[in-house]
């Protein structure tokens, strides 16, 4: 596995002194992060309200049912962070316990990685799909968050605070463990990408857009945004639905445009297609970007570019993103989420 990746290395030394002149440019002119990639709705202005109380607390009465599934579960049972529900174990491999249940006793305490990142591994546009990577990649990243070199523009996205401390507190054995499992699952689809004048009307909760339902439903214009949404509102926030994936709403000629960014470089910056391979499902270690949440690709690219995510292999990412504007993340990240993973 190392010698794709030093081939990438090359190809990422000659690109980046072949960009010197584009680079001059400057860094790029918008003015904060792009607040649908982190699911906000307004810029930080540093105030931080109290949490509000959850409206109706977690029930641990009602047993919720999917179509298809032999098991029942209370809503507390779903989202029990040492405990998650797992609705479908013959749709992933065994899962070994630090994916299950977490590590109660940790300092911190670490959740089950099976909670927010699925137990099959999809996960959801607030954290990541983990599927599809591979193992030298994973364990990197894992280093990364535990060495503080991933962290988020937008100091409001609270669980990335959380996945770096949960790997600060992980053993080696239980990286190895955890990266073996989720690299052994191929990605299959999980978001379906249209263009559209218009999105849903949503409320932002959690760092996700919620489709509104009843009275409040309707549409509204999309303008320059990536909205991305359950499909099910329901199935996303009570039953952690892993069968149930996303819509995510992209400005018309976006596919197009992001296309023409990523497999050429626009003018502006090396093809994405040298490193991360024609098909832009992975190349060596490095990790594919086909079919994935287009929210979670633009925060990436965002955080790398602003250096808040620095980790080991970004530096070959630096020269790339130098010059890109919002409006390009954007582009790229329809494109890439629109391709079969
Ligand atoms: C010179 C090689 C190279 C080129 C060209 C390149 N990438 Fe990357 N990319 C990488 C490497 C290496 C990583 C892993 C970075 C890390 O671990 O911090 C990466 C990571 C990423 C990630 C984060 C993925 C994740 O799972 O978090 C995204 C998104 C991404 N690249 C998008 C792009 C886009 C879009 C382009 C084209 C505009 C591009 N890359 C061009 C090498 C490259
Ligand atoms: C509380 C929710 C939560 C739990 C539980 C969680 N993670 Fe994460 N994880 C995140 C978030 C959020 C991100 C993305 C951070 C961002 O976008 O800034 C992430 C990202 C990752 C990535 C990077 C993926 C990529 O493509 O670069 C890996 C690897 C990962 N997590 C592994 C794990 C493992 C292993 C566990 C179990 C020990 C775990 N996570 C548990 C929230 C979580």
């Amino acid at each position: 596995m190392i010698k794709p990746f030093a081939v990438a290395v090359a190809f990422g030394f000659a690109a980046w002194s072949g960009t010197g002149a584009v680079q001059a440019a400057g860094p790029s002119p918008d003015k904060g992060p792009p607040l649908w990639a982190w699911g906000f709705t307004s810029p930080d202005d540093g105030v931080r309200p109290a949490a509000p109380a959850p409206a109706t607390p977690p029930d641990n009465v009602k047993e919720h049912k999917i179509p298809g599934s032999k098991f029942s579960f209370t809503q507390v049972q779903v989202s029990n962070r040492y405990a998650p529900a797992d609705w479908f174990p013959e749709d992933h491999p065994l899962m070994p316990d630090i994916v299950a249940h977490g590590r109660e006793s940790a300092n911190p305490q670490i959740y089950a990685c099976g909670l927010c990142h699925m137990p099959n591994g999809k996960g959801r546009p607030e954290n990541a799909n983990v599927t599809g990577l591979t193992y030298e990649y994973f364990m990197q990243q894992l280093k990364d968050f535990k060495n503080g070199k991933r962290q988020t523009s937008d100091k409001r996205k609270t669980n990335t605070d959380l996945m770096t401390g949960f790997a600060k507190a992980m053993t080696d054995a239980e990286m190895e463990t955890a990266a073996r499992y989720f690299t052994s699952i191929p990605s299959t689809p999980w978001v379906k990408v249209i263009e559209s004048a218009t999105a849903p009307k949503t409320h932002a909760r959690g760092g996700v857009f919620l489709t509104l339902t009843g009275p409040e439903a309707g549409t509204e214009p999309l303008g320059q945004r990536i909205v991305e949404t359950p499909i099910s509102a329901e199935d996303f926030e009570v039953l952690r639905h892993p069968r149930s994936g996303f819509i995510a709403y992209v400005p018309i000629g976006s596919i197009k445009k992001g296309e023409a960014l990523v497999r050429t470089g626009a003018g502006k910056t090396t093809a994405c297609t040298v490193c991360h391979g024609v098909d832009l499902k992975g190349l060596g270690p490095v990790p594919t970007l086909a079919g994935r949440s287009p929210s979670y690709l633009a925060r990436q690219l965002y955080d790398m570019q602003r250096g808040n995510r620095a980790g080991a292999w970004s530096p070959l990412m630096a020269p790339v993103i130098a010059n890109l504007t919002n409006d390009d993340l954007l582009t790229a990240t329809a494109y890439l989420a629109s391709l079969e993973p």
